[in-house]
């Protein structure tokens, strides 16, 4: 695993081939803690949790090319050591990261493709929540947020498919920091739907 000094000062994840399972010990260098998150956007969040919790290393997963570079720019200007961000796709990205490796999965106001001829395009899938399952530790947990309803039932409906992740009454709420879209949809008087899910069976 590279991570490339010259462009966005180290904070990207350059891998060494597309196929190969993420290194993160070599990502990070050193064993810690993994807390992903999916569609990191310009990488505030990502960035207020690594100046938070320095005991612990923040994979951000971006595929559009502004908003990775944006958040790469953001932890260099911090030279954060414990965040780093990978441009890829997240369905790609959870397919690299190795079994029982992560402690937490956000996925923060993924894009909602509310028109019915697009929701095959949204991420909250069975498949993505059996892989989300495989990768997390036991106990690991996955944090998910959105204003959509349409979506927050529809994912709702999808975990009958994943009985590896169970919904649990959230605690920690108020102790995350808000991300860029979460603002804006406070201060639109949007409703934003939570839900918690814990991994409650031991690694195969
Ligand atoms: C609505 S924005 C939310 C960004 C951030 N989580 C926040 O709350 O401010 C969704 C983000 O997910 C990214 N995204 C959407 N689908 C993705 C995918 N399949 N793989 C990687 N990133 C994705 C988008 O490019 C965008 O930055």
């Amino acid at each position: 695993m590279r991570t490339n000094t010259r462009s966005f000062l180290g904070a990207e994840v350059e891998l060494e081939s597309v196929l190969v399972p993420l290194d993160l010990v070599s990502v990070f260098g050193r064993l810690a803690p993994v807390e992903v998150d999916f569609g990191s956007g310009d990488g505030s969040f990502l960035v207020a949790l690594a100046e938070r919790s320095p005991e612990r290393d923040f994979l951000g997963v971006e595929k559009l090319p502004g908003r990775f570079q944006s958040g790469c720019r953001r932890i260099g200007a911090r030279g954060l050591s414990n965040a780093r961000i990978l441009q890829l796709e997240i369905s790609h990205a959870l397919y690299l990261l190795p079994r029982g490796s992560i402690d937490v999965f956000y996925l923060l106001f993924p894009d909602p493709w509310p028109k019915r001829r697009h929701q095959l395009r949204r991420v909250v899938t069975t498949e993505f929540l059996r892989a989300v399952a495989r990768a997390l530790k036991s106990h690991g947990a996955v944090r998910i947020k959105t204003d959509q309803e349409d979506y927050f039932a529809a994912m709702q409906r999808t975990l009958r498919d994943a009985p590896e992740l169970n919904a649990i009454v959230e605690d920690g709420e108020a102790a995350l920091p808000q991300t860029t879209f979460e603002k804006r949809f406070l201060q639109a008087g949007a409703p934003i739907y939570r839900l918690e899910l814990r991994k409650t069976v031991a690694n195969g």
